[in-house]
């Protein structure tokens, strides 16, 4: 047992979708988030400066009592070498729980991703996906406007916007015959809806944030760091730029208030 909090970073806002999840399946455990509010986007960066970044937000989390970690961040998750940047503590990113939900869930072996421009161009998901099965094929699509259209809340199920662009960037995945479609940046969770209607029914989509969430948990549960399950969890939030920026956005994130105090501080 470990009382210690679950770190989780990302970006800015995305990793929420994470957070919702870890809350929902273990309601015991301590949250300490950190959001790069102040640098967000990421996927638009170089490979160099996404890692120093990482680094950075690394480092800001395990000054605090943290006992895992996890880059619930597409881009950041994508640009980590094949080494955990951290060895004392279990860590994860969000590449390989969805990958590997992705090739247990498809039926004909063919599997879409949607990410960052960064994600996709490292080709991060395909490796992951390919050491798991080589035999599946994989059609990926970057989606640079999602993250901005996310961002400034053109999130409703039928915004035209939304719609527009998720019509242009799908277009590829379903002339690819996909049945299953990773999610493979942690802001895609908040407009899955409108890109489920625009795959179609026999679309299963993974969600890169969830798959990651039931990771982490299996990690701790497999290390014996669980929490004392009489608790009840808290979740404290940095962010390096705005408080009130990120308690009004958050909402779309969390779908509800922001649950646990929100402190902007720098890295
Ligand atoms: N949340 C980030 C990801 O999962 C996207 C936002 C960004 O570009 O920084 O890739």
């Amino acid at each position: 047992m470990n009382q210690d909090a679950i770190g989780v970073f990302d970006s800015g806002m995305g990793g929420l979708t994470a957070v919702k999840v870890l809350n929902e399946i273990m309601p015991n455990e301590n949250i300490i988030y950190f959001g790069d509010t102040a640098r967000i986007p990421y996927g638009t960066r170089s490979r160099q400066t996404i890692q120093r970044y990482t680094k950075e937000d690394i480092a800001f989390l395990r000054r605090h009592p943290v006992k895992m970690i996890i880059a619930a961040c597409g881009t950041v998750s994508s640009m980590l070498g094949a080494d955990s940047p951290v060895d004392d503590m279990p860590f994860t990113g969000v590449v390989y729980p969805a990958a590997r939900a992705a090739c247990q869930a498809t039926q004909n072996g063919r599997i879409g991703i949607i990410g960052t421009p960064a994600t996709v161009s490292s080709g991060s998901y395909e490796t992951a996906i390919h050491n798991i099965d080589p035999s599946k094929d994989v059609t990926a699509m970057a989606c640079p406007l999602f993250v901005h259209l996310v961002e400034y809340g053109y999130t409703d199920r039928n915004n035209p916007i939304t719609r527009l662009a998720a019509e242009e960037y799908l277009a590829p995945i379903r002339s690819a015959e996909v049945d299953t479609l990773i999610l493979g940046c942690t802001h895609y969770p908040i407009i899955a809806d409108t890109i489920a209607d625009i795959m179609g029914d026999g679309v299963q989509l993974i969600s890169a944030s969830e798959e990651a969430a039931k990771y982490a948990k299996q990690c701790l549960e497999e290390q014996d760091l669980l929490t004392d399950s009489t608790q009840h969890g808290h979740n404290v939030y940095y962010v390096s730029d705005s408080v009130s920026m990120f308690r009004e956005n958050a909402r779309h994130f969390l779908m509800d208030a922001v649950n646990g105090q929100v402190f902007s501080s720098r890295i």
